[in-house]
């Protein structure tokens, strides 16, 4: 009895991966639709749920031409690779991937141009010392600006001096390396008397800014602003300043990367000083790109999100009302 019920459960368990994962398929392709691959870093934050579900809600309103296969990495790199070699074993037209972090993806793009198949890396890029022929193009915002935007907005909170904590994302990843970058910086370059005492990485979720922005206010006396490399760890950061009893926006000046929703909210709160919004809707982009790639056609290498940057006097109710994320 107890064997039939593990037979049982072992075929449930493998009829749920087959739902949510498709990459270990053995069915070939569509001939007749454009069929995507898609490897999702995970769901480590709002605005990458926001991604996840824009692609998948505009492939299931486009059905009749679109086949989309999309799998779920869970933050590992090692299972992003393992997809990717799904799609490539399936025949996919095209594959589109979230680099979770820059390195390691010689081998895996190499098989990709080995199959003749057209690589879009989404939101993310991957190291400058990997041959960029391994893949087609980039569909991403400008990370470096954002950093700089952040750091610009900062300045003029701070009337230019202060000590500032940085709350980093991923380590590795390209979104947190440049953010860092641009922010750092420009705050080398123009802000003598600002000085970043502190950075840690919160791993772009809520519950990590949280821990580390607890930890940081026990280790300084005094910190006058965050930098919080996304919404989710600001979000996070916020919740431990106002346990401390203290007044986020005001005793301590914070900016943000994403633009969700939360954020906007807290902005009119008066919580969140900034946040430079990084679009996660590229689902149209990412489609209309493939459709050229399957036709043979060549794209720009790098294809630039436009972006906006939400101070307090920006965001207003019908600005977050609209906001779908
Ligand atoms: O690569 C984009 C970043 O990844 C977003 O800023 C962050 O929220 C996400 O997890």
């Amino acid at each position: 009895m107890k064997k039939v019920v593990s037979l049982l459960l072992a075929a449930v368990l493998c009829l749920s991966l087959a739902a949510c994962n498709d990459t270990n398929s053995t069915v070939k392709t569509n001939n007749d639709k454009l069929v995507v691959g898609f490897a999702q870093i995970g769901q480590e934050s709002g605005w990458r749920d926001a991604e996840t579900n824009d692609i998948q809600w505009y492939a299931a309103r486009n059905t009749d031409t679109i086949e989309l296969h999309f799998a779920d990495a869970e933050q590992n790199p090692e299972n992003q690779i393992r997809a990717i070699r799904g799609f490539i074993d399936m025949g996919v037209d095209v594959i589109a991937f979230a680099p979770v972090i820059e390195t390691g993806w010689e081998e895996i793009l190499g098989e990709c141009k080995k199959a003749g198949i057209p690589v879009i890396l989404v939101d993310r890029g991957i190291d400058a010392g990997i041959d960029s022929s391994l893949y087609t193009t980039m569909i991403a915002s400008d990370h470096v600006w954002a950093g700089e935007q952040a750091a610009i907005v900062m300045e003029e909170l701070l009337g230019g001096s202060g000590t500032v904590v940085e709350l980093q994302g991923t380590i590795g990843a390209s979104a947190t390396i440049q953010r860092e970058q641009g922010f750092d910086d420009y705050m080398a370059a123009n802000c003598p008397d600002i000085e970043i005492i502190d950075h840690q990485s919160g791993d772009f979720t809520r519950d990590q800014g949280r821990a580390i922005m607890a930890a940081m206010l026990e280790t300084y006396d005094h910190i006058d602003g965050v930098f919080a490399h996304n919404d989710d760890m600001a979000l996070g950061a916020i919740e431990a300043i106002k346990e401390a009893g203290l007044k986020p926006g005001e005793d301590i000046k914070i900016v943000s990367v994403d633009g969700v929703k939360g954020a906007f909210e807290a902005v009119l709160a008066g919580e969140l000083n900034c946040t430079v919004e990084c679009t996660p809707l590229l689902a149209k982009q990412i489609f209309d790109t493939a459709v050229l790639l399957k036709a043979g056609q060549t794209v720009d290498k790098w294809i630039v999100s436009e972006d906006d940057i939400y101070t307090a006097d920006k965001v207003t109710q019908e600005i977050i009302d609209a906001r779908t994320y």
